[in-house]
């Protein structure tokens, strides 16, 4: 058994589990954390993106035990005082869901493609940097919409506040 000690959603937590455990299994089954969903266990479908040190990683593609120290942001820690993410917000209004399975991962891979673009982002980027987020319901285009809208509202936000 190894301990791991993370910082989850802005508090650090720690906890015990197999050297062989997953990250997204200890954030679900250790940390009680489901919004991480876990889709294929083989690094395809994207329903188990976080964020790790500020990056969004496939929580499934790497070790809990070589996450410890580490900074990790989860689906239910992107809300700010009960107020829903702009990208989650983009999300709901342009019905970039139907199921929601992927929304999870979806919505954590967008926020990183966002804060990596700077305001350039295009939809052929957005559709070229999703290509590991798989979505067996929306056909994509409401999902490349809803990014595309909370891209342009996250950046003039930022150009409102310089
Ligand atoms: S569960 Fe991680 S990519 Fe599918
Ligand atoms: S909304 Fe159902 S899998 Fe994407």
């Amino acid at each position: 058994m190894a301990k791991v000690t993370l910082t989850v959603n802005g508090r650090t937590v720690s906890g015990e589990c197999e050297d062989r455990t997953l990250l997204v299994h200890f954030i679900r089954e250790t940390l009680g954390l489901t919004g991480t969903h876990v889709g294929c266990d083989t690094t395809q479908c994207g329903t188990c993106v976080v964020h790790m040190d500020g990056q969004s990683i496939k929580s499934c593609s790497i070790l809990a035990v070589q996450a410890s120290g580490s900074t990790i942001t989860t689906i239910e820690g992107v809300a700010v005082n009960g107020e829903m993410h702009p990208v989650q917000a983009a999300f709901k209004e342009h019905h970039g869901l139907q199921c929601g399975f992927c929304t999870p991962g979806m919505v954590m891979t967008a926020i990183d493609i966002i804060g990596r673009h700077n305001g350039t982002l295009d939809e052929a980027t957005v559709r070229h940097e999703l290509e590991g987020n798989i979505c067996r319901c929306t056909g994509y285009h409401n999902i490349v919409k809803a990014v595309l809208s909370a891209n342009a509202e996250m950046h003039a936000g930022r150009q409102a506040a310089e």
